[in-house]
């Protein structure tokens, strides 16, 4: 009879524990930020960090840090043959009007200068034409408010077009198109 009464009742006051618990975890009034951290973190766009550490925060989760990319993610090597899209007609373009480059959180001067560190660093390697020019911030605004359609049919013209220059496409996808 009286483990009727207990169950329910031990059901009760397990629940009653658990609310209490969610209701301490919640920020109160009085919480205060821990010592050091009573300024918010600037986000990356407003911080001014140099090219290298944007491309840490905001493009190496997918493409590595050293630009190995990953093809079990279907993200392309830029390592040593990103600089040959500047070979060819259109690629100067793509560079920027990727997703990941032209929805980043980066204004277009700070985008301009990501991409020519990138392109001048061991991530593009010698895959770089020796007469790159380096992206302008009003080159990139340009750009970047023209959306790229069909990424995937305009990336395999450039493809193609490197092709027919000999440039072997090193990008680490390996088989497909
Ligand atoms: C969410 C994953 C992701 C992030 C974050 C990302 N990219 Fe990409 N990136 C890709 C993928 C996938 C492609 C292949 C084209 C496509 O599908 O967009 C690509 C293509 C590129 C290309 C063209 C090279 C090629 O072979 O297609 C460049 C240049 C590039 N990314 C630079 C960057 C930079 C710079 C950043 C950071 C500001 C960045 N990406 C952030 C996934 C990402």
């Amino acid at each position: 009879m009286r483990v009727r009464f207990l169950a329910p009742l031990c059901a009760v006051a397990l629940l009653l524990v658990g609310e209490m618990a969610a209701a301490q975890s919640l920020p109160g009034p009085d919480n205060r930020p821990a010592p050091g951290n009573e300024v918010p973190a600037l986000t990356p766009r407003e911080a001014g960090y140099r090219p290298q550490v944007n491309y840490q925060l905001e493009c190496s989760g997918c493409h590595h840090v050293d630009g190995e990319g990953s093809r079990a993610n279907d993200v392309p090597r830029m390592k040593d043959f990103v600089g040959h899209f500047l070979d060819v007609e259109g690629g100067r373009a793509f560079l920027v009007q990727v997703p990941g480059v032209s929805l980043s959180s980066f204004t277009d001067a700070q985008l301009a200068d990501l991409l020519n560190w990138m392109l001048t660093s061991d991530i593009a390697g010698d895959s770089t034409p020796v007469d790159f020019v380096p992206y302008t911030a009003s080159e990139v605004a340009t750009l970047r408010a023209e959306p790229l359609e069909r990424i995937d049919v305009r990336r395999n013209v450039l493809l193609e077009r490197m092709r027919a220059k000999r440039i072997a496409i090193r990008d680490g996808l390996g088989d497909r198109p």
